[in-house]
Formats: structure tokens, C-alpha cells, sequence
């Protein structure tokens, strides 16, 4: 099992890269299949998710090639079967993007009912209504979702509530339909656009993505193209988070700084010197930080993808912040780790009370999702001592060289899988 051994207490300073956004390579990678002719991906982050979906594409017959570490070409005219293996599904949630791919182009889609991060109850009633919406029968066979259709026509859909998965799993599909869909209440997310953009380079006509009205007027194919997959807002959000949390001066580069509005707003509001440039953004933390109230929304909200790392900030604020989770019932379960190394939280129902405390404590500590594994390992970065984090399997998920990354910026971090390693990284760290 790997590990990450930390020694905490370095301010991060430097300039970090980031990465393509993983979010947007999945949809974009499934939606690539739907042309027969070859699609080139550029900027694809090299991170678990996105090497699963590649070998479950592969699974299904679809031609990859990887050109360097982030770039393929993939060619979905070998496909022989629309039926995906549960093997990749329960890997990543987002293997669900196949659905609307395959039915899209082939109007048959099989495709076992998604694993993926345990951060709460994670229904996709929206995908499906969306699909029946334009004329498929779903079913749910044997925990496998099947659907199929004789053709499929554009209809009128009202989202019951915003869902990214549900917008660009929809909008793949009907990009394929026969006549105009309009997706109402849909997402906003800068990930949502980056996949209309791309299918419209395969030559969808998409219309009003990044609005709460998506028109999508359906065509009868679509053609290779060469696209480079948007940057990674939510890593851009944690490396400045972590420059708050370290009281360090990042630069984070390769970065869209109007995604970056309601995070760079957040730190500025308790204290950080941001200061935005055309595509990258400085957070400085001079000085300690005080005490904020953040509630996660869909974009151009709060992302709940950044309030874990937010949380971990504010463990450290003068004052009482409050922190509101409602896009994920199951978000706060890093809390416990959290207090192992001295924050005072209470957590009540989707609501985290903070005290802020000068400083944490390294500890032995789990990390139980994605995001929240990040915000762990930047605790531990600002801890005093050393920390050894478990599970990094999540972490792997998302992030691209991220101990390398953050090595760069000053950080003591050893991705490790042996106790003789960790006593070795604490003999040369000095922490024996
Ligand atoms: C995506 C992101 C995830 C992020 C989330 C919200 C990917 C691979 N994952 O997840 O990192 O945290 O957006 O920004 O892009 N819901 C329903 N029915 C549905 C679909 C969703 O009730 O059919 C609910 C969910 O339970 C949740 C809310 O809608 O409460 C938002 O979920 P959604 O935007 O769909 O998240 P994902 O697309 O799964």
C-alpha cells in the first residue's frame, strides 16, 4: 500500500505547473469514441482516472495511442461492443460518460451502475431522465444500466437539479438526436464547456454551454480533431490553498483565472495577497489568516471539490468560520483525521463549526476521498512533526505528480509503500 511520509513545517514557495483537468478529460476521452475517425487529446493529466477510462475504452475495442504523457490518439472505428466491464466501472464513477457516448453513437449503451469517491449517495436518476427524455428505454438489469433506442429525437429537459454528470452525459447524446434539444437548469462548470467545445470541434452544434441553457441541435456524425483538454481548476485550487496553509508564496501556472473567481475571492477575503495574470495566479500568505464563512454551490459557486482543502485553511484562521456543505451529504469524514492533529471542528449534519488553532500536529492519518486526501497532505504540510498518510490510492485518482510537485515547492514528501522507507525518509529529514 503507498504512503505518503511527510515532514511538515516548510513554507511552499515556488511555481508549480497544472495539470489538464481531469474532470473534463473523462467526458472528453468517452466522447472522443463517437467518431470513427481519430481524435488527438493534448493536455491530458496523467492521473489513475483517466488511464482507467483509457483501458476501459480499450476494453471495448477503441484504438489508443499514447504519443508522450499527455497526449493520445484514440480511434473508436474498431469498437466491437457497447457492453463496458464492471472491472472499470466500480475503478471510476465517471465511466458513466460511456453511456451517453455509446447510445449517442450506436443507440446501445451497457453500462454497470458506477463506484467511484464514497462522499455521499451519489444518484444519476438525471442522466437517465435525461436519456428517456430523448426517446431511449432504460433499464436496470442486474446492476447494469442498459439503454437502448430505434432512434432518438430532441426534447424540452428540465434538469431537477444541476448536475455536471448528468449535463455532459446528456448533451453527448443529444448531440446525436434527430432535431433540437434544450437542457435547462443545466451546469455551468467550466467542464461542461471545455466538453461542448470539444464536441463541437468533432462538429456538434452545441450552443449556450457555461449558461443554465444548453441548446444542442443534433447532427447525423462527427469527425476526428486534434483538442487540449482545459486546466485543472480544482489543482490549481489546492497548490493555493496550500500556499495559505504553509503561510507560502505560490505561483500557480497554467491556469484560466476567472475559473480560479470564488476561491481567489475566498483567500483574499481572509487575509492572501492573490494577484491574477493572464493564465496564472500568486497567493501569498504573509500574515495569519482569519476566520471566513464559505457554502459550496455549483460554478460559479464555492466548489465542493475545494472545501476540504478550504476547511484545512480555516482550521488554521483566528476566529470561527463556518463551513456549509450542500452539494455532497458525506463530505466532512476527513474531520476525524483532521482533530488526530489538533483542529477543532464539530461537524453538524452538512455543517463544520471551525476554531481555528495556531498550528497542527503530524499523525498517522487515513485519507478517505480524493479531495479530502489532498487537503490531508497539506495539513500535514503545515504540521509541526511528521505525518504518514494512508490510502493515497484516492489522492493517485486525481492528482498528477503531486509529492513531485509539491517537492518542488520546498515540501519534505516521500510517496512510500514500506516502513523501512518511511524510517529512511526520517533519518534523512531529520525526525528521528
Ligand atoms: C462532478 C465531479 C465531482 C464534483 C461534482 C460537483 C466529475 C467526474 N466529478 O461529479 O468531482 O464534486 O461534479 O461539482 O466530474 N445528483 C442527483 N441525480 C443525478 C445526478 C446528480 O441527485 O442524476 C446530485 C448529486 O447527488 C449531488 C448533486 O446532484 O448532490 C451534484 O452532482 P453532480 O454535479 O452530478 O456531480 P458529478 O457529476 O457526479
Amino acid at each position: 500500500m503507498e504512503q505518503y511520509v511527510i515532514k511538515g513545517g516548510n513554507p511552499l514557495v515556488g511555481e508549480v505547473e497544472i495539470a489538464g483537468a481531469k474532470n473534463a478529460a473523462l467526458p472528453i476521452i468517452s466522447a472522443a469514441i463517437m467518431t470513427d475517425e481519430t481524435v488527438t487529446l493534448e493536455n491530458l493529466p496523467d492521473v489513475n482516472d483517466v488511464n482507467v477510462l483509457l483501458d476501459s475504452i480499450r476494453g471495448i475495442g477503441a484504438y489508443v495511442e499514447r504519443i508522450d504523457r499527455h497526449t493520445v490518439k484514440i480511434n473508436g472505428s474498431t469498437i466491437h461492443g457497447c457492453a463496458v466491464e464492471y472491472e472499470y466501472i466500480k475503478k471510476i464513477r465517471a465511466s458513466y460518460y460511456l453511456l451517453g457516448a455509446l447510445l449517442g453513437k450506436y443507440n446501445n449503451a451497457s453500462v454497470p451502475l458506477p463506484g467511484g469517491c464514497n462522499i455521499g449517495s451519489r444518484p444519476i436518476d438525471q442522466h437517465l431522465k435525461g436519456f428517456r427524455a430523448i426517446g431511449a428505454n432504460v433499464k436496470i438489469d442486474h446492476g447494469t444500466i442498459v439503454a437502448t433506442c430505434d432512434h432518438m429525437t430532441g426534447a424540452h429537459i428540465f434538469m431537477d437539479i444541476v448536475s455536471v454528470g448528468a449535463t455532459i452525459n446528456i448533451m453527448m447524446a443529444a448531440s446525436r438526436a434527430v432535431g433540437r434539444t434544450i437542457i435547462e437548469n443545466a451546469a455551468k462548470e467550466p467542464h461542461v464547456v471545455d466538453v461542448a467545445n470539444f464536441l463541437n470541434s468533432m462538429g456538434a452544434n452545441i450552443r449556450g454551454a457555461g449558461t443554465d441553457v444548453i441548446r444542442i441541435n443534433g447532427v447525423s456524425g462527427f469527425h476526428g480533431c486534434t483538442y487540449a483538454i482545459v486546466p485543472d481548476m480544482i489543482e490549481a485550487g489546492t497548490f493555493m490553498m496550500a500556499a495559505a496553509a504553509t503561510k507560502g508564496d505560490i505561483i500557480v501556472k497554467n491556469v484560466i483565472p476567472k475559473h480560479m473567481e470564488a476561491v481567489s475571492a475566498k483567500l483574499l477575503e481572509i487575509g492572501c495577497e492573490v494577484e491574477e495574470f493572464d493564465d496564472s495566479i500568486r497567493v501569498v500568505a504573509a500574515k495569519r489568516l482569519q476566520r471566513t464563512h464559505v457554502k459550496t454551490q455549483p460554478y460559479p459557486g464555492f466548489p465542493t471539490d475545494m472545501q476540504p482543502q478550504m476547511s484545512v485553511v480555516l482550521a488554521l484562521a483566528q476566529g470561527t468560520s463556518i463551513v456549509t456543505e450542500s452539494i455532497f451529504e458525506n463530505r466532512f469524514k476527513y474531520v476525524d483525521e483532521l482533530s488526530r492533529m489538533g483542529a477543532n471542528i464539530k461537524v453538524e449534519s452538512n455543517t463544520a463549526i471551525i476554531d481555528g488553532i495556531e498550528g497542527f500536529t503530524g499523525a498517522q492519518i487515513t485519507s478517505p476521498d480524493l479531495r479530502a486526501g489532498a487537503a490531508l497532505v497539506i495539513a500535514a504540510l503545515q504540521a509541526d512533526g511528521y505525518s504518514v498518510i494512508d490510502d493515497i490510492i484516492y489522492i493517485l485518482r486525481g492528482y498528477e505528480d503531486f509529492d513531485g510537485k509539491l517537492r518542488s515547492l520546498g515540501a519534505e514528501i516521500e510517496k512510500v509503500s514500506t516502513e523501512s522507507e518511511i524510517q529512511k525518509f526520517k533519518m534523512k529529514n531529520g525526525c528521528m
